[in-house]
């Protein structure tokens, strides 16, 4: 923290903006960490978790159900096209991880698989802070420190840049499993998007053959779309955009429009089986203190319904559309290394001579761009854009113009 200036406070927000207490008001292009969906302060969103509040705020959720777990179960199941059987709840992005995990592997065991025990990975994935999700993410500086605590994986190593051929994405993958296919419990991957390993754009031919690979070989598939969830690739889910399920799929962030924590790790009928069963110690034994608390299952339910009320598509097309011209307008730039967009999310990585969290002067950039009135945190030496979808173009043209203006 040393290396760090005094924090601004945010006094309030509303839509795309956030209000600080000395008075300026920042355009957030980047959803506050990617949980912001319709916009901050949503009327819809916190008229339903007022209300919950003044019925029920917190219950166990072991001894007890509610109707608005019951109710977003349901939805999210009918959402996802009723593929996933079960839905579990938990905080957030780094426990919807830790649940897939334990279930993926605990699942392979009782099914007769107790052989299955590794997990596959990427070189540029994060999935959390958590000691299993971390396990999981590529190395980094996030995970550097606590090394000896985590447990091993197989890595891949993986392609960067949209136009790496498809063996680089997907071929020590391959060798990977064909030399531990039969031990490995599930692949985990974010499907399209890898965020905090620098906004990097899967092809989409490489995701589809790694599942069909890691499916050949019996081992399950963990989605983890806790950032590409509910429209940030441009579909409401990234894996419906593939026209893959996986058997395991890890959602929170915009779960409640990221108005407050709330997670989900839906699950196929097979795993959920395999749990079934008069014998006690076959359960999954896994729960949270606030697991379905009440509030945000409201806030979420009134999130689905905006989902439902329509319009986001040709929102989510056009901010795309923006994002292409734009990046089309920097191609030639002699600072870009590359552009990449997948939905509503664009990135300019800039070119240095170490890539990385570490590489560039992201601190440096953030400050600038907030003297600009616009919120970015650069990841390293990637600049990227993350909106929330009420921004308008004028907003979001902003956000790029400052974006521009800082590359060297
Ligand atoms: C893909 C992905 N998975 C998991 C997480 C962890 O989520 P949380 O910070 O809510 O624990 C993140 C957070 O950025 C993420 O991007």
């Amino acid at each position: 923290m040393k290396t760090a200036s005094p924090l601004p406070k945010v006094d309030s927000a509303r839509g795309a903006w956030l209000h600080l207490s000395d008075g300026r008001r920042v355009l957030d292009a980047i959803s506050s960490w990617w949980v912001t969906t319709h916009g901050h302060c949503h009327p819809a969103i916190m008229q339903a978790i007022a209300s919950q509040a003044n019925s029920l705020d917190q219950v166990l959720f072991a001894s007890f159900s509610h109707e608005g777990a019951e109710r977003l179960a349901g939805e999210l199941l009918e959402l996802t096209h009723t593929f996933f059987h079960k839905v579990f709840f938990s905080d957030d992005g780094s426990t919807a991880v830790e649940v897939a995990l334990k279930m993926a592997l605990q699942a392979q065991a009782q099914a007769g698989q107790p052989g299955r025990t590794h997990f596959v990975a990427f070189d540029a994935a994060y999935h959390g802070d958590t000691v299993g999700a971390m396990s999981v993410a590529g190395a980094s500086p996030f995970t550097a420190p606590f090394s000896p605590l985590l447990f091993p994986i197989l890595r891949c190593r993986q392609g960067r840049h949209r136009q790496d051929p498809l063996e680089l994405w997907t071929s020590h993958f391959v060798e990977t499993m064909a030399r531990h296919g039969e031990q490995v419990a599930a692949v985990i991957l974010e499907p399209l998007v890898q965020g905090a390993g620098g906004m990097i754009v899967w092809p989409e031919d490489a995701v589809r053959h790694i599942v069909e690979v890691a499916r050949s070989f019996g081992a399950y598939v963990i989605f983890d779309e806790v950032m590409t969830g509910f429209g940030r690739t441009g579909a409401l889910f990234a894996f419906q955009k593939l026209g893959l399920t996986p058997d395991l799929l890890c959602l929170s962030k915009g779960l409640t429009a990221g108005a407050l924590p709330l997670a989900v790790t839906l699950c196929s009928k097979v795993i959920y089986d395999s749990f079934w069963h008069d014998d006690r110690a076959r359960m999954f034994f896994h729960g949270h203190s606030f697991t379905a608390n009440p509030m945000g299952c409201a806030a979420a339910l009134a999130n689905l319904e905006l989902l439902r009320q329509g319009g986001l598509q040709a929102k989510w097309n056009s901010m795309e559309a923006i994002h292409r011209r734009q990046l089309e307008g920097l191609a030639d730039h002699p600072a870009v290394a590359d552009g990449r967009f997948c939905g509503t999310i664009a990135a300019v990585e800039l070119k240095t001579k170490q890539v990385g969290y570490l590489s560039g002067d992201p601190l440096l950039l953030h400050r600038q761009a907030l003297e600009k009135g616009v919120l970015l945190r650069p990841l390293g030496n990637v600049l990227y854009l993350l909106p929330p979808y009420c921004i308008t173009e004028d907003e979001l043209l902003r956000c790029w113009k400052v974006l521009a203006d800082l590359l060297p």
